[in-house]
């Protein structure tokens, strides 16, 4: 069962940008696009390399990542190229107030 956990002020995650946050020991990075909040895990698919130090494009509510390119969509986790082919893990989000609260599974 997810839980939903205070990771951050709306403020933080100014729109068209994305920013890492460490919350009950998982790296997520809460990404605004369209008016909207998302979050992945801060992790490839492919490989070991953190989403976080990679590109977030707002307007195709795309990150790609640093290492080899992969692209990945932050609503679903869905890998949009290659050479990722398995998805990304997300989480739900709501916002409460003016806090980000992500649903972190066994929370
Ligand atoms: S580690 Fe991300 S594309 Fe290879």
């Amino acid at each position: 069962m997810a839980e939903f956990i205070r990771v951050a002020g709306v403020a933080e995650v100014p729109p068209g940008t994305m920013r890492a946050f460490t919350v009950a020991g998982r790296r997520i990075v809460v990404c605004a696009a369209a008016g909207a909040f998302y979050a992945v895990e801060d992790l490839c698919s492919h490989d070991d390399a953190e989403l976080s130090a990679g590109f977030f494009e707002p307007d195709d509510w795309c990150i790609e990542c640093p290492l080899h390119g992969a692209r990945f969509d932050v609503r679903s986790g869905r890998a949009l190229s290659l050479p990722a082919f398995r998805p990304i893990v997300t989480f739900a989000v709501r916002v409460v107030d003016d806090s980000l609260l992500v649903a972190l599974p066994g929370g």
